[in-house]
């Protein structure tokens, strides 16, 4: 049985990867930070799904910060295979917390790679490379060999872990990749990321939950793909004789305007009534237009993205649309209660 380590691995990806590779029959092993509250939502099910037979998924505290966990985890797990997804992964974050940002998702990189290394350099190592590395792009669209031009905390550490990976390989012959994915969205994005945060807001609108929904730049253009699709490139890409990076897209590119057009549209609603633009949203420098080209993976890892743009928001709202219903019976239960008065 193959063994698999996931750092980020309760983050929208690793639970997406996590169901990947149980599918395939790995045994999965996960990197879990410790939190005053639960950060395990998006693991939960998978605990119970079919797919978990026999315990193969196990979770161990540690965090990118931490070399000695890191080693530790290592020791324990033996994995053939380590996915680094773990990162503080909001750009506009990055720029109130740079030197944070850095340190997980730059020096972070590097302890893993170092510890990798030291214990076994046979393992192989994915890297959860950015188009944001992109940022004032030199060319459209971008692919594998476009030049970097990053315009955040944020986009500048992936550049340098991509740059690591990239050494690691020549110098140490690691087995070691960077996957450069576009955006990728599900029902489990974070709720402050641009398409997750329209369709909770949209859908909670369309119930008479909220009103008002406070953005930012609405012309930003991003190549947005399925989150579920991506995972599956990562793993391709580790499966391959010999170790490369890949851009992973859609190939397609819309803009904040367009996924308020498509998700209002699909509940009958005008986004224009209850969008208000708060600078507070704004970044202090913005990318402005990000679109990838995928042909490599298409051709040498025969992936391909299966989601198209409407699909992916209309699976987006109808999941939202099931939690705002859930918001709102709750409401209207507490609502009769109050009405009825102490029995
Ligand atoms: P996400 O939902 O924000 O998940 C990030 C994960 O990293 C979470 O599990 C988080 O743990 C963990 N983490 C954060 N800081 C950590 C630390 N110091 N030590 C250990 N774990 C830590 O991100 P995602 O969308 O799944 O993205 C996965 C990776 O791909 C990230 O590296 C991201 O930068 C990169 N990426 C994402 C996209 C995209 O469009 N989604 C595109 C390109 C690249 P908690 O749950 O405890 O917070
Ligand atoms: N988050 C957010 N919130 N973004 C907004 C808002 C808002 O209220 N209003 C407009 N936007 C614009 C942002 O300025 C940006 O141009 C675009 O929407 C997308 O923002 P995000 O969804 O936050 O994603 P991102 O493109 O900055 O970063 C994501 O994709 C990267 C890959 O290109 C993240 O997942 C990164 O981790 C990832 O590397």
């Amino acid at each position: 049985m193959k063994r698999a380590l996931i750092t980020g691995i309760t983050g929208q990806d690793g639970s997406y990867l996590t169901e990947f590779l149980l599918g395939k029959g790995y045994e999965v092993h996960g990197v879990l930070r410790r939190s005053s509250s639960t950060n395990i939502d998006r693991l939960r099910h998978v605990y119970t799904s079919p797919q978990n037979t026999a315990g193969r998924l196990k979770l161990h505290y540690g965090d990118l910060n931490d070399s000695s966990s890191l080693d530790k985890i290592l020791d324990q797990s033996r994995p053939d295979e380590v996915y680094n997804l773990a990162a503080q992964s909001h750009v506009r974050v990055s720029f109130e917390q740079p030197i944070y940002t850095v340190d997980v998702d730059a020096l972070g990189t590097l302890r893993l790679l170092e510890a990798v290394r030291r214990q076994n350099p046979t393992i192989r190592f994915y890297q959860a490379s950015s188009s944001e590395m992109y940022g004032k792009v030199r060319e459209t669209p971008q692919d594998e060999n476009t030049p970097f031009a990053p315009r955040s905390p944020y986009g500048c550490a992936k550049a340098y872990s991509y740059w690591q990976v990239v050494n690691y390989r020549e110098s140490y012959g690691l087995f070691a990749c960077n996957g450069i994915l576009f955006n990728h969205e599900s029902p489990r994005r974070g709720e402050n990321f641009v398409t997750r945060k329209i369709t909770r807001a949209a859908t909670r609108i369309k119930l008479g939950l909220q009103d008002k929904l406070f953005l930012g730049n609405l012309d930003a253009k991003r190549d947005w793909g399925f989150a579920g699709d991506y995972v599956e490139a990562m793993w391709r890409m580790l499966q391959q004789p010999e170790a490369e990076d890949f851009v992973v897209a859609t190939g397609e590119c819309y803009s904040v305007k367009d996924f308020l057009d498509a998700t209002f549209e699909r509940l009958d609603l005008d986004w224009k009534s209850h969008v208000e633009i708060d600078p507070w949203y704004l970044r202090p420098a913005e990318v402005d237009l990000l679109l990838g080209n995928a042909a490599k993976a298409r051709e040498k890892l025969g992936w391909e993205p299966r989601t198209g743009f409407a699909e992916l928001v209309g699976m987006m709202v109808d999941h939202d649309l099931e939690l705002a219903r859930e918001e709102k019976a709750v409401q209207d239960f507490r609502a009769e209660g109050a009405d009825e008065g102490p029995s």
